[in-house]
């Protein structure tokens, strides 16, 4: 999108949409199918799994670690490192919920 900027030796995966002037720093690496809000930025050495979304606005400590199927609130500061399947915001960034939209192993055995 639009003046999104992807920084030196960043990794990003397939089907990944880096929204309106999101940033992505040096080293960062951005996993299959993650949805970056506008004006997100994320410091150098973030990791993110796959299938994440991260809300408009928010900011991201270097070498955080987000996991996969997450949902991160628009404006969120994220400064540790955030679970698998979770939603969470908040300055700093809380885990609030589950994410409803990741099925659980007990929901696929049904
Ligand atoms: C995180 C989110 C999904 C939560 O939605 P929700 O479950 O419907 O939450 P609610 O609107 O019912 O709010 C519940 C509480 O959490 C708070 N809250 C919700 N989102 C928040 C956020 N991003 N940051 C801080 N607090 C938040 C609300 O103020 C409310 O607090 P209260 O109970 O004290 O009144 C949503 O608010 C959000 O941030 N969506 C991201 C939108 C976005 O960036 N889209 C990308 C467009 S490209």
């Amino acid at each position: 999108m639009p003046g999104a900027i992807i920084n030196s030796g960043a990794r990003v995966g397939s089907n990944v949409i880096l929204n309106t002037a999101a940033s992505v720093d040096h080293e960062c690496t951005i996993g299959d199918g993650v949805h970056i809000g506008p004006g997100t930025r994320l410091s150098g050495l973030v990791t993110i799994g796959v299938a994440t979304w991260i809300g408009t606005g928010s900011t991201i400590r270097e070498s955080v670690h987000i996991g996969d199927d997450v949902f991160v609130g628009a404006g969120s500061l994220i400064l540790k490192d955030i679970p698998d399947g979770v939603v969470a915001y908040g300055s700093p960034a809380k885990v609030i919920r589950g994410n409803p939209s990741v099925p659980t192993l007990e929901a696929s055995l049904r």
